[in-house]
């Protein structure tokens, strides 16, 4: 049994193969977390650390939820597993249908997975699956955008846009697969608050691509809302409705992957309620459970489930995964969305938005700083970087907030924020102006 106070010795760490870490820099200095409870977490020798991120964009409800607890021992104890093919559990039909009930309208079925990747990856198979099911095989480009992130899978990787999570595998890709550009625009942009001004017209690239390729090559077109990963980009004014509309204008199913953006993120469920454009697809993951258990979801419209419904009898869809519809993370999802109501958190980013952007938006002029930008409890700070050395001075922050008891997001050199949405104002403060010591260098 390990001793959760105990530090490990580096002959302990040496097994684990950490992902998207630097395995050796953090196996010399590593960072534990060993409890956690509401806004935070304590370390192996009971430092406490305020958890600015919701862990990774998935604690919404706060750590240390005993009505998930609770129904997780239970749910273990009652039916620790059903085979999801061919076979149900009353779980999973009350899941889907809670699901179905905050979702936006006409997204009224749902398919389990167990991550955001595979949400990913679903959701691609379905719209190719889709066309064909209406006679349009031919149907099969998928179109994803620049700075993109839709988790590792082969498909994600391909429909996604960040150099690093593609180069190593660039000859494995998907094939038929294009990109929007991305819509940062820093020199016009910089420092807005909410939604940007500049930018709409970039998804008249998508009609370009339509010219490229021919409508009926194009199967369907995913992009984040809101680009959490690649350092959090807020979608320029109208920039959303005009990819509605010109999907729309030519028959290509339109995908939100909101991993991030649901449940609550940007002040209402779903982002796509938020900006007032209904996707044909939404993937969900983290969120879903408050990050307790692995679980992903793909929300789909009412029309893209019908098609599969009119075909031959048998299996509509190829494809599931051991773990759909687990019995254990439908009973986390379902207490987590039972907390996400009796305690209004699906908009309570709304009631704290304002106060959160004015706190970000005061690190305007400290040194390094090059960019502020927010959305519901959502925060890119974008920083200088040093000559050479891409990434290393948000490093350094994220480093030394940790050492001040906030834990903070780094990814490139831009901070990310994204706290549990239970946060007080005065964890708020705390956050800011540990950030604002640490850029000061005090
Ligand atoms: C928008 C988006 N899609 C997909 C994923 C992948 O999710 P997972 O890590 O659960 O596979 C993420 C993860 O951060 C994400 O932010």
């Amino acid at each position: 049994m390990s001793n959760a106070s105990a530090p490990l010795s580096r002959s302990e760490l040496e097994a684990f193969w950490l992902p998207f870490t630097a395995n050796r820099q953090f196996k010399a200095k590593p960072r534990l977390l060993a409890k956690a409870s509401g806004m935070h977490y304590w370390t192996p020798e009971g430092r406490q650390i305020l958890d600015a991120v919701a862990g990774l964009w998935c604690v919404n409800a706060g750590h240390g939820r005993r009505e998930i607890t609770q129904a997780v021992a239970s749910q273990l104890e009652t039916l620790d597993y059903a085979p999801p093919f061919q076979m149900g559990h009353p779980g999973a039909f009350a899941l889907a249908n809670e699901l179905v009930k905050i979702a936006p309208e006409r997204l009224d079925h749902v398919f389990f997975t167990n991550s955001g990747s595979e949400s990913v990856d679903t959701a691609l198979k379905i719209a190719l699956a889709w066309h064909r099911a209406r006679g349009e095989a031919s149907r099969t480009r998928l179109i994803g955008r620049e700075r993109g992130y839709h988790g590792v899978g082969f498909g994600g990787i391909s429909v996604g846009g960040i150099a690093p999570n593609r180069k190593t595998w660039s000859g494995a890709l998907l094939p038929g697969v294009d990109h929007l550009p991305h819509t940062h625009d820093p020199a016009r942009n910089a420092f807005s608050r909410g939604a940007p001004a500049h930018g709409a017209q970039l998804a008249e690239e998508l009609e370009r691509l339509v010219t490229l390729h021919d409508a009926s090559s194009i199967a369907a077109v995913i992009v984040e809302p809101i680009a959490g990963s690649a350092g959090v980009l807020i979608p320029p004014r109208g920039y959303l409705q005009r990819l509605r509309e010109i999907c729309d204008r030519h028959g290509i199913l339109l995908i939100f992957d909101e991993v991030i953006t649901g449940f609550g993120r940007t002040g209402a469920p779903f982002a796509a309620q938020e900006f007032g454009v209904t996707p044909d697809i939404i993937t969900l993951a983290k969120g879903l459970t408050n990050g307790c258990v692995p679980m992903g979801a793909v929300l789909v419209s009412h029309a893209v489930h019908e098609a599969f419904m009119q075909g031959p009898e048998g299996i509509e869809l190829f494809h599931g995964y051991t773990y759909s519809a687990h019995p254990v993370a439908c009973a986390a999802a379902l207490a987590t969305l039972g907390l996400y109501r009796s305690e209004g958190l699906l908009t309570r980013a709304k009631s704290l938005a304002q106060y959160w952007e004015d706190a970000a938006h005061a690190l305007r002029d400290l040194p390094h700083v090059i960019d502020v930008r927010n959305y519901g409890l959502i925060l890119g700070l974008e920083l200088q970087s040093i000559p050479g050395k891409a990434g290393a001075r948000a490093f350094e922050v994220f480093i030394k907030c940790f050492e001040r008891g906030v834990l903070v997001r780094q990814t490139g050199d831009i901070i990310a924020l994204s706290p549990p949405l239970i946060i007080e104002q005065s964890q708020i403060d705390q956050i800011f102006s540990t950030l604002s010591a640490v850029l000061r260098g005090q």
